[in-house]
């Protein structure tokens, strides 16, 4: 038997640095994939030395695994979460419910990649509709899905700047007193966002990078390739993705044909596990 799972990037567009203090994200899925093959076998595990860790952690039986993926590694789209995920989800097949296998997937960032995640990366990509965004509170875990008005236009640009989160840790940044400040005026924005035209939302997004300069999780570097965006003639708005120092930068754009060079992000459907005989 072959179980073979599919999990989409990760697309925050505003609530960063919220999901471990409790706070709220808009986020969707993304059009990348990682596909994960496990061909269930009479011994032995094989695979890259990461995935076979990560596959013994969660329990895995014998199997040979094999991965591709169209998700940006080390860029804010959280290509190891999707690794964790589509372990989990072929580890599992379908008896755990989402939460749940978001849930374990997260333990095994923690416990076999070192990196104190929350759980923005996995709900996003587990509870997202195509053509729609999730708003993720994360007090009690609800999420809710939003239909993303299409005049919401979304593209990626690359800063070219690595980030390496299990490294430095994400969350040891600055005081708590502008954390906590950060993450009250970051719901405030996700908020408003849910009502909010193009314009405003673009207005919301570079608050948000702002934010993120002021609790030290960018970079001077990123911070000039974010500024060069929003000044540019259609860009409605930019900022930092993910968990910072480099990265994906998030834009806003007015239409296609700002930053021609970049697809537009399609809003796709969650993760899922298939079985194949
Ligand atoms: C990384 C983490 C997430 C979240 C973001 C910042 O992607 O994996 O849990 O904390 O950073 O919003």
């Amino acid at each position: 038997m072959i179980r073979r799972a599919s999990i989409p990037g990760r697309i925050n567009i505003l609530g960063e640095h919220t999901d471990y203090a409790g706070g709220c994200s808009l986020a969707f899925a993304s059009q990348h994939r990682l596909i994960l093959e496990a061909e269930f076998i009479e011994s032995g595990v094989f695979g890259e030395e990461t995935v076979v860790a990560l596959w013994s952690e969660a329990g895995g039986p014998p199997a040979r695994l094999n991965v591709s993926s169209n998700i940006p590694i080390g860029k804010g789209m959280s290509s190891s979460a999707a690794l964790c995920l589509g372990i989990v989800l072929c580890v599992h097949g379908d008896s755990l419910d989402r939460q749940d296998a978001c849930k374990e997937a997260q333990r095994l960032e923690h416990v076999v990649l070192g990196t104190p995640c929350g759980l923005l990366d996995q709900m996003a990509m587990m509870h997202s509709i195509e053509e729609c965004c999730t708003l993720i509170d994360f007090s009690n875990l609800e999420t809710s899905t939003i239909p993303c008005p299409n005049t919401w236009k979304f593209k990626l640009v690359d800063s070219g700047i690595q980030r390496t989160l299990n490294s430095e840790d994400y969350r040891q940044t600055t005081s708590e007193v502008k954390k906590k400040l950060h993450v009250r005026e970051e719901n405030a924005r996700v908020h408003q966002a849910l009502n909010s035209t193009n314009e405003q939302l673009g207005e919301l997004m570079n608050q948000t990078h702002e934010s993120l300069r002021m609790i030290g999780v960018s970079t001077p570097e990123v911070d000039s390739v974010v500024k060069s965006l929003q000044s540019k003639e259609g860009v409605l708005g930019a900022r930092m993705m993910g968990g910072g120092f480099g990265g994906m930068i998030l834009v806003l754009v007015e239409n296609d044909s700002v930053l021609p060079q970049h697809p537009l992000l399609v809003p796709s459907k969650a993760g899922f596990i298939e079985e194949l005989f």
